[in-house]
């Protein structure tokens, strides 16, 4: 299979806290599209041979000194541009038009009213000639530019959604890309679709299809190791790599001794009915318990746990003789937050994230990361299509430390066994009241402190289990779910019946931020 260029759109990004959500909808239309920052080297982009551009929002005011300005080639090579909120600002100011501070912010809910409905950014709506949706701005429009057309008002907003068909621009002062502007994907869809010529096609098997081409053309005849975890990441990139390149691959997996009840066994077990690749299982748990006996900070944990799994993970490639490449799970926000924290070097660290498959640096390989333009929800839907089994599909995020940053205070191994014995309680009930896929990540975490109870005419002193569930659509922020009463009752019952050293059950209502979704 020849892989030909891809059609492609640009978001360029203003600093908008949802400029990912664009991304994201633009791929759900079925069209690729690339995040990227709006000062990157013109031709960084124009060889991307972009349809369009989609100008995000962000937090400047276009007169403010230092504002992030359009870049010369999105109007030079005359391609459709949508500029939302100060995308919209931008584009009016850049043309000649004027922005000016409102009287005050709007932001929240509020309704539009078309003023011509037969604009082609309104092809794909039901026929109404009132729209709700999303504001979230400081400066507006006053004054159009030369060409333009006001499509759309608001009360607040008398410059609501403008156009100027002829030369393809458009802007919207509302966010399209938030579900609270219900109708905001059948906007994006006609200016993907009806105004840049998009064709679509960006779907699952095409992505499966391509990325085999790819994996071969890349690989040829070398040898590729890939680092297992359990998770929904590791498993699509074996399963593509397997196909694209067959015996060519073996897979690691690294037992750290601070995985989940039954997950080592599992992962095994489902790799070799599901995945038929080659498997190298090693059991470290001695190896990282005795690395981490008697420590207790965080970020210490973290350090040594990254730094042994990145020495044993070696250790078992460099058993396989000459390998030539490293598959690893790299995800698209991985990239976007890495070339956004290079930017903002110096910005407060919170934690120091490790992935399976954290590198070995001086190791003589080539990198193979096949999702590196995949955002979450599309892994999942590749890792559907490649028939890859629900549990592993639609498994919670887990984080690469493991247990040891759910244990809070020493890791050892009895504390291991009361978290995991509280955790497979908290899973098992979710699944049973349906509420795993309710949230987005839930898990016990072990406090150190001992609580006093009562059990029968005793005394106890004994340990407290902490339980955390949370909702989040991209685990930057998270609020807490509101489990049912009755779920959390049986959980507290559970759990204080079933684990042994265990007298007290504390639910986590703290949302993120200002708390993280894990405690360490
Ligand atoms: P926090 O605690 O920072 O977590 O709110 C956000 C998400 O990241 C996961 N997490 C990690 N994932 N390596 C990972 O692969 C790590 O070191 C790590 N620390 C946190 C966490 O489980 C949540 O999904």
């Amino acid at each position: 299979m020849t892989i030909g260029p891809r059609e492609t759109i640009v978001v360029l990004d203003f600093g908008s806290q949802y400029s990912q959500l664009i991304a994201r909808r633009v791929r759900e239309l079925e069209v690729y599209c690339e995040l990227i920052p709006y000062h990157v080297p013109a031709d960084q982009i124009l060889h991307l041979n972009p349809l369009g551009y989609i100008l995000s929002g962000g937090p400047a005011s276009v007169y403010a000194p230092g504002a992030p300005h359009l870049p010369e080639f999105v109007l030079t090579t005359k391609k459709p541009v949508l500029g939302i909120c100060y995308g919209m600002q931008l584009l009016t100011y850049h043309l000649g038009g004027q922005v000016d501070p409102g009287a005050e912010r709007e932001y929240g809910p509020a309704e539009i009213q078309l003023v011509n409905p037969e604009a082609s950014l309104f092809n794909h709506l039901p026929a109404l000639d009132r729209l709700p949706v999303w504001m979230s701005h400081g400066d507006r429009v006053t004054r159009l530019p030369a060409g333009f057309q006001v499509l759309a008002q608001s009360q607040n907003s008398p410059y609501a959604a403008i156009g100027d068909p002829a030369r393809g621009l458009y802007g919207l002062q509302f966010h399209p890309e938030v579900t609270h502007t219900p109708q905001g994907k059948e906007l994006l869809q006609a200016f993907l679709y009806d105004i840049c010529g998009c064709r679509g096609g960006w779907t699952p098997g095409n992505f499966i299809k391509e990325s085999i081409a790819r994996l071969q053309t890349q690989i040829g005849h070398g040898k590729v190791v890939c680092g297992l975890s359990g998770g929904v990441d590791s498993a699509v990139v074996a399963a593509l790599l397997h196909q694209a390149v067959g015996s060519q691959l073996t897979c690691i997996f690294v037992n750290n001794g601070l995985l989940r009840k039954n997950e080592p066994e599992q992962v095994t077990q489902t790799f070799a009915k599901e995945m038929h690749a080659r498997l190298v299982a090693v059991d470290a748990t001695e190896d990282f318990l005795s690395a981490l006996a008697g420590v207790t900070d965080p970020e210490t944990k973290r350090k040594i746990i990254g730094e042994k799994f990145v020495r044993i993970f070696e250790a078992e490639a460099r058993r396989l003789g000459q390998v030539d490449f490293l598959a690893q799970g790299t995800l698209y926000p991985d990239i976007i937050e890495s070339a956004s924290r290079d930017e903002q070097a110096g910005a407060a660290k919170i934690k120091t994230h490790h992935n399976v498959g954290g590198l070995p640096e001086d190791m003589d390989f080539e990198l193979v990361e096949p999702l590196r333009y995949l955002f979450k929800d599309e892994v999942r839907a590749v890792g559907e299509t490649l028939g890859l089994p629900a549990q592993i599909v639609w498994r919670h995020p887990f984080p690469g430390p493991g247990l040891a940053v759910r244990v809070v205070g020493e890791v050892t191994w009895e504390r291991l066994e009361t978290l995991r014995a509280a955790d497979a309680i908290l899973i098992e009930e979710l699944w049973v009241a349906d509420w795993y896929h309710q949230t987005s990540q839930a898990f016990a975490v072990l406090l150190p402190v001992q609580s006093v109870g009562v059990m029968g005419d005793y005394r106890t002193y004994a340990d407290v289990i902490a339980l955390r569930a949370v909702v989040t659509d991209d685990f930057m922020t998270a609020d807490w779910a509101r489990l049912p009463e009755a779920l959390l009752a049986r959980l507290s019952n559970r759990i204080v019946n079933e684990v042994a050293g265990v007298n007290r059950v504390v639910y986590d209502i703290s949302s993120k931020p200002p708390a993280t979704i894990e405690w360490e």
